[in-house]
């Protein structure tokens, strides 16, 4: 069962216009960097090529395929400058890979879901690609309780997989984001109510270390890199494989799709703080609110959506159910049965989904909380809706989830590297702002109004600022992102001095 496809249509979800998703038009992509010769992609495709397996693939800028091999979902804004493209299809050949770029003094950058925004992705020059997504294997483990899948595998390929065998992974939300890339930074997800945050669930992983050395990293192997990885990831290695718990899918889920008009801003907020307040154990209830524009429902001012999904039958459920359909909804859905692996389909974050397109800038202004503050919504969100009044920024879409509290708060802060912050602010806001085209006035539009939400949702709440890793605009300080904790952050930097002291990992949420 899916979604009704009007209410794509009409934007209920998020309105983020035409659909279009895999875009190939040669003048959005990023401008190939055939013009950098020292070396050249061609030398490098020369030398590398040869080390690599049979099945591995090296391209170069005068390569058939090149501008497709660096297609991104989060371009041009996000433009890292590669000179080669390395498909590896064996660990061997991302060790190769890191060797000799080693070697000749070139940055590298693995890429799987190409969804990462961080603007000092953009620090990669003249580098080589090391593209995963050859490295998809998905295998479930003998005893049932793990699986081992690649390092290059992206969500839909394991929600797929493992359904058909009555198996869950904890993955993200959105099907197009890999498996490595949300859990190397934490992983916020359906499952999290019950089972935690994706890092939590990862029983061992094969990692390239910056010296082009393998490792397998688990709670008896290298339990350093194995605390550093869950939620600190980027940093310190390449991720060939993955061994993650899966649980067995017992239960169909429901989903309810509200939408509200712009007025009923501040007591929808309200009504969300009471009801966490008043039920603190919620099971499998995942709340995803969306500030989005849909003009056919009012031309004037985004509208306030949410979206209920639970587990099975759930008595706190219908009464998050009726508090909201009691504020009155212009729109309302309710899907019910839907199996675990439609789940993200029919919820609108599925492979074709609006919210996989690729070739668009993508840019989110992120703040973890621990309640709404109404009166900072509304200032934040009158931001959005100027922003969002031209057609050009017309598709974005403001999210408020909250996807559970207790079993994340259950895991020891010091388990692993997942910021403290990350665990007790369960609620995650993040305007994310999509356009398309390379105009720098557009950009510039964008982070001053993003800046602007972000700074309003500050003023209700004025604790230090937590942002959510994989959220990042990029520009934050370690302790927003890490945590605010001296002791963790000392620990962070002294493992990466001893694993990457060249910072070679320097792209993603950097530690300096
Ligand atoms: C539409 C959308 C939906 C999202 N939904 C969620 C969600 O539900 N939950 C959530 O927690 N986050 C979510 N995010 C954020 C997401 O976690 C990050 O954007 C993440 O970086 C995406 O990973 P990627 O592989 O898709 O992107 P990429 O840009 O390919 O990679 C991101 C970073 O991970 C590194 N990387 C990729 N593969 C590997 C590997 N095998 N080993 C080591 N490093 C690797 C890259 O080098 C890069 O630094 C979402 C983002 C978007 C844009
Ligand atoms: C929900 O939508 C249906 C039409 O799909 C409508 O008949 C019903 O009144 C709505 N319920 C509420 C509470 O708005
Ligand atoms: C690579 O780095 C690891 C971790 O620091 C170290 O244990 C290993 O000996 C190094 N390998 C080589 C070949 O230098």
């Amino acid at each position: 069962m899916r979604l009704p496809t009007f209410l794509l249509r009409a934007g209920l979800l998020l309105q983020i216009g035409s659909g279009q998703v895999l875009g190939t038009d040669a003048h959005l992509l990023r401008h190939s960097q055939d013009h950098i010769d020292c070396p050249s992609g061609s030398r490098i495709q020369r030398e590398l090529g040869p080390r690599l397996s049979g099945a591995a693939s090296i391209l170069a800028p005068s390569s058939p395929g090149w501008h497709q091999a660096l297609v991104r979902a989060t371009s041009p804004r996000i433009n890292p400058a590669f000179v080669t493209s390395v498909e590896p299809a064996t660990e061997q050949d991302v060790q190769e890979t890191i060797k000799y770029s080693n070697h000749i003094g070139v940055p590298f950058l693995a890429v799987t879901g190409t969804h990462g925004w961080p603007t000092t992705l953009n620090d990669v020059q003249g580098g080589i690609q090391i593209n995963m997504r050859r490295m998809n294997h998905i295998e479930l483990n003998r005893d049932g309780k793990t699986a081992t899948v690649g390092g290059g595998v992206m969500q839909h390929e394991i929600v797929r997989s493992l359904s058909e065998q009555g198996k869950m992974a904890v993955t993200g939300l959105c099907e197009c984001v890999s498996v490595a890339g949300p859990l190397l930074g934490g992983g916020h997800s359906m499952l999290q109510g019950r089972r935690g945050f994706a890092a939590d669930n990862l029983a061992s992983a094969r990692l390239v270390l910056a010296n082009g050395s393998a490792v397998t990293v688990s709670a008896e192997s290298s339990p350093d890199l194995f605390w550093a990885i869950r939620g600190a990831g980027h940093n310190f290695g390449i991720v060939t494989s993955l061994e993650v718990d899966v649980y067995d899918v017992e239960k169909t889920w429901t989903m309810i799709v509200l939408t509200f008009t712009q007025d009923k801003l501040e007591i929808y907020f309200s009504t969300w703080n009471r009801l966490e307040a008043e039920h603190t154990d919620v099971g499998l209830l995942v709340l995803n609110g969306i500030f989005a524009r849909n003009p056919v429902l009012d031309s004037d001012h985004p509208l306030v959506n949410l979206q209920i999904f639970y587990e099975g039958e759930n008595d706190v459920a219908d009464k998050y159910t009726s508090a909201f359909f009691a504020l009155g909804p212009v729109l309302n859905t309710t899907v019910k049965d839907i199996k675990y692996g439609d789940l993200y389909d029919v919820g609108g974050f599925g492979l074709t989904s609006p919210v996989c397109r690729k070739n668009e800038n993508i840019l989110g202004y992120p703040n973890s909380l621990d309640r709404w503050d109404p009166d900072a919504m509304r200032a934040g969100f009158d931001v959005f809706s100027d922003l969002t009044a031209p057609e050009k920024f017309a598709t974005s879409a403001w999210l408020l989830e909250s996807y559970g509290r207790k079993a994340v708060a259950a895991v020891p802060a010091a388990e692993n590297a997942v910021a403290p912050e990350e665990r007790s602010l369960h609620l995650l806001s993040s305007p994310i702002l999509w356009w398309a085209g390379d105009d720098e006035q557009d950009r510039e539009r964008a982070e001053l109004y993003g800046k602007r939400m972000q700074e309003a949702v500050r003023r209700g709440n004025p604790a230090l600022p937590h942002t959510y890793l994989n959220y990042a605009v990029g520009h934050e300080e370690l302790p927003e992102v890490y945590g605010r904790d001296v002791a963790r952050l000392a620990k962070l930097k002294r493992l990466k001095k001893m694993y990457d002291p060249n910072n070679r990992f320097g792209f993603y949420a950097p530690i300096r």
